[in-house]
């Protein structure tokens, strides 16, 4: 039996499945917390990593290994390895205004030409240009700039700070893969081609002040090898991890409802979209991977039923004992702002109360119904720019409400599957590491 290891450290946790390769059965898992917040010491990603593998059993009878991660994060390292500063994660909006500057500079269209994105606070490019004009000595000492699944595979491939690894701090051992590379916004996938690294080093100066080392990216078939010789796949960027690990092809559109929303499908073309609405993100496949990220997913249940004094099972209950359109009551769940229409400071409405709108069943259906309706927009905006739909796979934890999965196929436009829960882009990652195995 060939075993293999996916890992995926996302905002909240590390996860860390090992897998038989040539039946894709998990035979071991281990997990690990994250600190909340959107700022993080990346040291607290490396011991939960150390914990979720010991967790798992250890790494010594795999074959190869592979990280996804969230995305985005600004990893800043000095020339000594070593982290400059907190990471700045992608659900830190600090630097809203340097996107806004970004887009002044250099302007959307041409962005979105050269980067597939157009910046909002999330993206790596922004972070970089707060730190130079917010903190400009740490800025001035970052000899490198990794996201969170480059960082954890360097330090986990043995490298790392002077006495703090066996391979010590060779910063030109950092590798990534499309996928992540695809968020940073100064990453160009016209540009990646063997013996190009595809990064637009005019963007990267303009944002950090100077140029600095930028993780090799790895195509989707290479590896390099850890301090065992194991190989390690590039790894991915969560929302692509998730792809391989769902197993979407072309015409599916994963719709995944957590903290965040996101809606993305796998696209043997490329994306632009000079508005924003979507992100041209590259796959870890080879292809690409248009997304549209709002904020506003299950925590809006939560709210409601919070509201009410149910658990989710009650309110999918009273949802479903609701007339489709919740007799004209209508929830906009901007409760977090939003990302996608960029409107950082909106706020929740709810409009069309009646005496006889007003009701539990009602309120908790306009819930339902008004977040879906954010990702039903998410969907119409890929198909505008030509991605073909034809079945959308739900995924996340908002996913096993059963009003959720009746009523998403009428307002998303589409038939709809729910795969078994599972750890997604975990088994993506492991996926990605079967592959490199020859398994
Ligand atoms: C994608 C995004 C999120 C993070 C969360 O653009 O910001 O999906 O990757 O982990």
């Amino acid at each position: 039996m060939t075993l293999v290891a996916g890992v995926d450290s996302s905002t909240q946790s590390c996860k860390v499945v090992v897998m038989d390769a040539e039946t894709g059965a998990v035979v071991r898992e281990g997990r690990a917390t994250h600190p909340e917040g959107t700022e993080v010491d990346p040291a607290d990603w490396w011991r939960a990593l150390e914990q979720a593998i010991a967790a798992a059993g250890g790494l010594d009878d795999v074959a190869a290994w592979s990280i996804g991660g969230q995305q985005h994060g600004m990893v800043a390292l000095d020339a000594e390895g070593r982290v400059i500063r907190d990471a700045l994660l992608w659900n830190d909006t600090r630097s809203a205004g340097a996107a806004e500057a970004l887009i002044d500079q250099f302007g959307a269209e041409s962005l979105a030409q050269r980067t597939g994105l157009v910046p909002v606070a999330s993206f790596t490019i922004t972070k970089l240009r707060w730190l130079r004009d917010a903190e400009p000595d740490n800025a001035a000492r970052v000899a490198a700039v990794a996201l969170p699944h480059d960082w954890l595979m360097w330090r986990l491939r043995g490298f790392g700070p002077v006495g703090e690894s066996a391979g010590g701090p060779v910063l030109e051992e950092l590798v990534t893969d499309r996928s992540d590379a695809s968020g940073t916004g100064y990453w160009s996938p016209d540009a990646w081609a063997p013996g190009l690294d595809g990064y637009d080093r005019e963007l990267f100066i303009a944002a950090l002040g100077h140029d600095a080392v930028l993780p090799r990216v790895l195509g989707p078939a290479e590896w390099v090898v850890d301090g065992a010789e194991r190989r390690v796949a590039p790894g991915a960027g969560d929302n692509a991890g998730a792809a391989l690990g769902v197993g979407a092809g072309t015409g599916d559109v994963v719709v995944s409802i957590g903290t965040s929303g996101t809606v993305f499908a796998v696209s043997a073309e490329r994306t632009v979209d000079p508005s924003g609405t979507v992100a041209g993100f590259a796959d870890a496949d080879g292809g690409f991977l248009p997304i549209v990220v709002t904020l506003n997913a299950a925590r809006v249940l939560d709210a409601i039923a919070r509201l009410l004094g149910v658990d989710h099972t009650a309110l999918s209950d009273l949802a479903l004992a609701a007339h489709p359109g919740a007799g004209g009551l209508t929830l906009l769940p901007y409760f977090e702002g939003e990302r996608t229409p960029n409107l950082p400071d909106a706020t929740a409405s709810l409009t069309g109360m009646t005496l006889a709108s007003t009701t539990r069943e009602n309120l908790a259906r306009a819930a339902v119904e008004g977040m879906l309706s954010g990702l039903g927009a998410g969907l119409d905006a890929l198909r505008e720019v030509g991605v073909p739909l034809e079945r959308a796979l739900l995924i996340g934890g908002a996913a096993q409400s059963a009003a959720v999965r009746e009523i998403a196929p009428a307002v998303l436009g589409l038939p709809v599957e729910v795969p078994a829960p599972g750890e997604y882009v975990a088994l993506g990652a492991a996926r990605q590491a079967a592959r490199i195995a020859g398994a």
